[in-house]
This record gives C-alpha cells, sequence and structure tokens, in this order.
C-alpha cells in the first residue's frame, strides 16, 4: 500500500496545538466551515449511527461497552452520554482532549495513547467492547505501517459479536493530499481489516455534496478545498446562511441517495467477526 510519500507528520504535536479543549466541532469537523454547518455534518453523522447501531448491536445501548478511538472534541462522548451509555472509553494521542473530557464526564475513562504506537501492554484487551468507533481519525494516519497497528488495535479491542465502526473519507486511490491527510481507497481497508479476521458487515455513504468528495486527483481535490474553504469564510459571517445552505445540501445529498448515486466521500464502514449475524 505504502506510496513512498511523506510519512514523517508528527501525529501527537499536530493534534496537540489543533484541538484546543472547549473548542467548537469546527476544530475537529470540517475546519473551513465553521460551527453551524459542522452542526450539520454532525447531525447526519448521527444519524448513521444510529442506522448502524439498530442493525448490528442487540444490546440496548445503554448497556453497550464503547472504545471511542480518537474521541476528539468530545461530540460523541456526549452523544454516547446523553444515550444512557455507562461503560465508555476514549483514546486520543491529544493529552490537552483527554484532560478537558475527563473533567467534563467525570464517570468515563479516558486515556491518552497514540493508537499508532505497538501495544506493549495490551492495554485494551482485558474487556471487550461491543463497539468500537474510529471516527475521522485513520485519513490521518498518513504511515501505511502506524495504520495497520491502529487497525490492529481496534480488532483486538472488540468482543466476539461486537464491531468496529470507522468513519473515513475513500478515494478512488490512495494518495497523500498534504501533511497530515492520506486517504485510502476501499480495498484498502478491506484488505486490513479482513488481515485481522474482520469482514466488511454493512456501509453508509454519508455525503454526496455536503462536504466535498474527493476525485483522486490532488489538483482537482485542492481546487475543491480552496473553493470550499471561500465559501466557508462567507458562511462563518452568518450564521442563519451557515444553516440554510447546510440544509439545501443535505437535502440534495438526500435525492441524491435516494436516485443511487454514488461519489468518493465520507463512509460508514462497519466491520465484524465472520458469521456474526448482522443482529447479532
Ligand atoms: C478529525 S479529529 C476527529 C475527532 C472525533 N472522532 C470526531 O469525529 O469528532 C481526529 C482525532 O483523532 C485524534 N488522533 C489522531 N491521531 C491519533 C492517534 N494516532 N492515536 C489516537 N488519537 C489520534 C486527534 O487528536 C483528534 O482528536
Amino acid at each position: 500500500m505504502s506510496d513512498g510519500s511523506d510519512n514523517t507528520f508528527d501525529a501527537g504535536a499536530y493534534w496537540q496545538e489543533r484541538v484546543v479543549s472547549g473548542a467548537d466541532l469546527s476544530v475537529v469537523g470540517h475546519r473551513s466551515m465553521g460551527p453551524v454547518y459542522n452542526t450539520h455534518i454532525y447531525e447526519r453523522r448521527i444519524e448513521v449511527l444510529e442506522q448502524m447501531l439498530s442493525r448490528h448491536t442487540s444490546k440496548a445501548i445503554q448497556d453497550l461497552r464503547v472504545l471511542d478511538i480518537g474521541c476528539g472534541s468530545g461530540f460523541y462522548t456526549g452523544y454516547w452520554s446523553a444515550r444512557g451509555v455507562r461503560d465508555y472509553v476514549g483514546v486520543d494521542i491529544s493529552p490537552a482532549t483527554v484532560q478537558h473530557l475527563a473533567e467534563k464526564f467525570p464517570t468515563y475513562e479516558f486515556i491518552n495513547r497514540d493508537m499508532t504506537e505497538p501495544d506493549g501492554d495490551g492495554f485494551l484487551v482485558d474487556e471487550p467492547f461491543d463497539v468500537v468507533t474510529v471516527f475521522d481519525v485513520f485519513y490521518h494516519i498518513v504511515d501505511d505501517d502506524r495504520f495497520t497497528r491502529a487497525v490492529d488495535h481496534a480488532a483486538k479491542a472488540i468482543a466476539a459479536t461486537g464491531c468496529v465502526l470507522v468513519m473515513d473519507q475513500l478515494c478512488p486511490e490512495r494518495y497523500q493530499l498534504s501533511r497530515h491527510v492520506v486517504y485510502r481507497c476501499r480495498a484498502d481497508y478491506l484488505a486490513t481489516f479482513s488481515a485481522r479476521d474482520l469482514e466488511l458487515a454493512d456501509d453508509e455513504l454519508l455525503f454526496h455534496y455536503l462536504v466535498p468528495p474527493l476525485s483522486g486527483s490532488r489538483v482537482v481535490d485542492l481546487s475543491a478545498a480552496t473553493v470550499f474553504k471561500a465559501a466557508g469564510f462567507v458562511l462563518r459571517l452568518s450564521g442563519s446562511l451557515a444553516a440554510r445552505s447546510a440544509a439545501a445540501l443535505r437535502r440534495f445529498d438526500a435525492r441524491q441517495r435516494q436516485q443511487g448515486r454514488r461519489v468518493s466521500n465520507s463512509e460508514m464502514l462497519v466491520f465484524k467477526r465472520p458469521g456474526v449475524s448482522a443482529d447479532a
């Protein structure tokens, strides 16, 4: 899978600087678009998360043991807490995140850890998890060996009937867009999980155009990012314009879904052990 591109990126330093305690969703969501627009992005993410939970977990949600790899701003921590989940562990490479979330959610456990490091002490495998989430983290792991190790940790952490839920931007071909972003293709995910005895049980495209789709060409994708950045600058000036624009794009995306149209964009992938039924 490796293409010899820049893999010297220091993830720990980058995230410590980027994720500031108490910051809004645009720190971890779509950075150009501001908090109002990002609220719509996260609402759609929750819609798909709930769809997958209803299909792939049989326990009541509050009884699930959840591991959130790359817990970031704590958006999903807040979601699990609001849904009554008692048993939650959040892991993040940024000490500021972990400290902030530990204060905000005192009954939950938070671990400051780089999930791409070798697992010397098996710190996550003692009590397996029903649900392991890795949301918008893998594409920030630019080194392929580190990516493989992170998948390994996620795979080892699930219970026999558990599932790993991955949210990531998929691309027609693997390529590195910037120092801290590498997009992989579906085949890369399937092969890496399959080598750990996990198969794709379900998937759902999250967005068509609410966030820019990926073409696989650096020039096209950087141009699209520039257009979005310019739009984001305007939308940050007006909350109501941001809300109306996001709502219109969500409706447009929904129509694309109904018509069965697909683009390369963010997807939720659900991985399970072979033979574990959809409503395990
Ligand atoms: C784009 S944010 C996504 C945050 C959250 N999952 C969400 O979707 O809102 C990526 C998060 O992953 C964390 N992260 C990046 N690389 C990591 C690693 N190697 N180990 C653990 N956490 C990592 C970052 O600190 C950051 O909080």
